[in-house]
């Protein structure tokens, strides 16, 4: 059975000439990939994930760190994109314009057919050096189940190789960042998916885009991390959820 959307929801979906979409962990959550507000399990389980993904922790101890994202890799390695993101793919069809956002470090929207997607927190797919910041790429397989993991070193510093993902404390990249504030300044509907909106700068686009005009739609299991905004509050997994709406949006 289709849920059924607000009317007005429908029709300013199919009368969006830019639509934002702006995804956190939950986005992948279906896929596979536990979010990081999520106990971890099995190797991972006495960890915070809060307290792994620092540039301290990584100085502290480089083969935890470097241990913990490799086996992040290897699982998104594993991981098929979902419905949902197979939804936002289909949406670049459907819309004049569609930008992705992500917050996530998974290449699942790419996977599903997303274009020139965002990435405002990196990609675990793009390693580089710790001192000269040199991009570094491996050939190597994923190892098939990494704990603790001397990090590689790089050919022209001999600095460690770091994860290419944003660290707490660290700044967003510039280019992507500015790419994502112009989206939400000049997007009309934001489609706010799987994300707890707990970390900044990222928390503050949906409200950019909301103070600029556009309508705000979040579709999350747990709703509330954009209480005291006006919107459309889907509750549900983002799987269930996007297909749905863009059915009843585009019959
Ligand atoms: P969180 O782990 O904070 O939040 C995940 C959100 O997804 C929660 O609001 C869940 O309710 C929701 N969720 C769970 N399953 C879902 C599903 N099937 N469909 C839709 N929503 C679902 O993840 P983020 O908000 O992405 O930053 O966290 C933001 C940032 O904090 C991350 O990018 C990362 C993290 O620490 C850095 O690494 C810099």
């Amino acid at each position: 059975m289709t849920p059924a959307f607000p009317r007005d929801l429908l029709e300013r979906l199919r009368a969006a000439r830019h639509i934002m979409v702006l995804t956190g962990a939950g986005a992948s959550a279906e896929s596979g990939i536990p979010t990081f507000r999520d106990a971890l399990t099995g190797l991972w389980k006495r960890f915070d994930p809060t307290q792994l993904a620092t540039a301290k922790a990584f100085e502290a101890d480089p083969e935890l760190v470097w241990g913990w994202y490799e086996w992040r890799r290897t699982l998104v390695a594993r991981c098929a994109p979902n419905p949902g993101h197979d939804a936002i793919a289909r949406l670049q069809g459907l819309a004049p314009q569609v930008t992705v956002v992500t917050q996530n470090v998974d290449d699942l929207h790419e996977r599903a057919g997303s274009a020139a997607v965002i990435h405002v927190h990196g990609s675990i797919g793009a390693p580089r050096c710790f001192d000269c910041a040199r991009g570094w790429s491996s050939r190597d397989p994923v190892p098939a189940d990494p704990a603790r993991l001397a990090p590689p070193r790089c050919a022209d510093c001999g600095g460690m190789i770091r994860p290419g993902v944003v660290w707490f404390g660290e700044s967003l990249p510039p280019r992507e960042w500015a790419a994502a504030e112009s989206a939400a300044r000049s997007c009309d509907l934001i489609l706010v998916v799987g994300t707890s909106s707990l970390v900044y700068p990222a928390a503050d686009l949906p409200r950019l885009a909301a103070a600029s005009g556009a309508v705000l739609v979040e579709v999350n299991p747990d709703l509330g991390g954009l209480d005291g905004l006006d919107g459309h509050f889907l509750r549900g997994a983002a799987g269930e959820v996007l297909p749905a709406l863009i059915a009843a949006a585009w019959p």
